[in-house]
C-alpha cells in the first residue's frame, strides 16, 4: 500500500513520515513537497519525494499517481487554502486514490474560530467529492505557544487577549502519530475525529507551569485585543500580523479551543503530551 503526505517539508508532515517511517517501509511512502532540498534525509531513508505544488494541477496529478491513501494536510497560505485544497482533492479523485485524509480544525463547520470557515469549506468539498475521507480536526499545537512561552519566562508575565479561555491543546507529535496511525490502519473511512489533549488548560495554568518549570514567578496578563496589538506593534511586530493575532485570540476566548476529547488518546493508544513536558522541552 503506497502512502502519500502533502506538506512533507513542514513541521506535521515530517513528523507524520517520521512516524510511518517507525512503522513501515520506506518505499510504500510518498513525501508531497514544494522544496526537495527542505527532505534530502527523507530521500535518503529512501522516501520517494514528488514535488507540487497546491496552485499546479498538473504537477500535483503527477504527484498523487498511483497512491492508495493520502494525507491533505491543510496549506499554510491562509486566504488561499480553499482552491489548493480542492486542486488536491480533484487530483486524488481523478487519480483514482482510494482514501484521503484531511487535517482539519475543532468542530469546523460550526466554530467561530477565525481559521475555520476555509477548513469548513475544504471539508464541504471533500464530502462532496465522493472521495472516501478521514477528517483529522486537530486542536492547537502546544508548541504554537513557544515565543509566548520563551517570553513570559523571560517577563515573568503571560500576555494574552483570550480571557479566560481553555485549549484543549497537545503536541505537534501526537497529531503526527494521529495521522500516520489513520494511514496505516483500517477502519477510519467516513469517521470526522476531534483530535486534542486530554484535559483543557487556561493561561493561568500555562502560567503557573511556566514558573513551575523556571523555577521563578510568571502570572497571566489578560489584556483586550487592541492592548494586544499596541503591546505587540511596541516589540516590532508589523501591525497588520499583530491585529490578526488579536482577531485569532478573541475568537480563541469564544471558546473554540476549550473541548477535550478522548479521541486523540484512542488513535495513538496513548495519553497525549503534557501541557507541562512540551514546555520543559521548548525551555530546555
Ligand atoms: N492546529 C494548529 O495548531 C495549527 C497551527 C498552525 C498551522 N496549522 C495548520 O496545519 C498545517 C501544518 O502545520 P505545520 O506546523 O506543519 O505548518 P508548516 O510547518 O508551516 O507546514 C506547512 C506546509 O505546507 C506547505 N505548503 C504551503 N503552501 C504550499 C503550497 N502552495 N503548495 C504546496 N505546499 C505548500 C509548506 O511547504 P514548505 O515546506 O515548502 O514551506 C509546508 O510543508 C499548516 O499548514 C496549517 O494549515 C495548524
Amino acid at each position: 500500500m503506497k502512502v502519500g503526505v502533502t506538506g512533507a517539508g513542514g513541521q506535521l508532515g515530517r513528523l507524520v513520515v517520521q512516524k510511518l517511517l517507525e512503522r513501515g517501509r520506506p518505499e510504500d511512502i510518498v513525501a508531497i513537497v514544494r522544496d526537495r532540498m527542505k527532505v534530502a534525509d527523507l530521500a535518503e531513508a529512501g522516501v520517494e519525494i514528488r514535488v507540487a505544488v497546491y496552485d499546479d494541477r498538473q504537477a500535483l496529478d503527477a504527484a498523487v499517481a498511483g497512491l492508495d491513501k493520502l494525507l491533505l494536510i491543510s496549506s499554510s497560505e491562509v486566504g488561499h487554502r480553499v482552491l489548493q485544497h480542492k486542486n488536491v482533492i480533484d487530483a486524488a479523485k481523478a487519480a483514482g486514490v482510494k482514501h484521503l485524509i484531511y487535517t482539519s480544525a475543532p468542530k469546523a463547520t460550526t466554530s467561530t474560530l477565525v481559521v475555520a470557515p476555509e477548513h469548513k469549506a475544504t471539508e464541504e468539498y471533500l464530502l462532496a467529492s465522493g472521495l472516501p475521507y478521514t477528517i483529522l480536526r486537530n486542536n492547537w499545537y502546544t508548541e504554537n505557544y513557544a515565543q509566548a512561552i520563551r517570553t513570559a519566562a523571560t517577563k515573568g508575565e503571560l500576555v494574552a487577549a483570550v480571557g479566560a479561555a481553555r485549549v484543549a491543546s497537545a503536541s505537534r507529535a501526537d497529531y503526527a502519530e494521529a495521522a500516520a496511525a489513520v494511514l496505516l490502519g483500517e477502519g477510519h473511512e467516513g469517521r470526522i475525529y476531534e483530535l486534542s489533549g486530554d484535559r483543557a488548560w487556561d493561561y493561568r495554568e500555562l502560567a503557573d507551569v511556566i514558573a513551575e518549570v523556571t523555577g521563578r514567578p510568571c502570572t497571566y496578563k489578560a489584556v483586550t485585543p487592541p492592548e494586544l496589538v499596541a503591546v505587540m506593534v511596541a516589540a516590532g511586530v508589523d501591525e497588520a500580523m499583530a491585529k490578526g493575532a488579536a482577531a485569532l485570540e478573541a475568537s480563541i476566548a469564544e471558546g473554540g479551543l476549550a473541548e477535550a476529547t478522548p479521541d486523540l488518546a484512542a488513535l495513538i493508544g496513548r495519553p497525549p503530551t503534557p501541557l507541562k513536558e512540551t514546555v520543559t522541552k521548548v525551555l530546555g
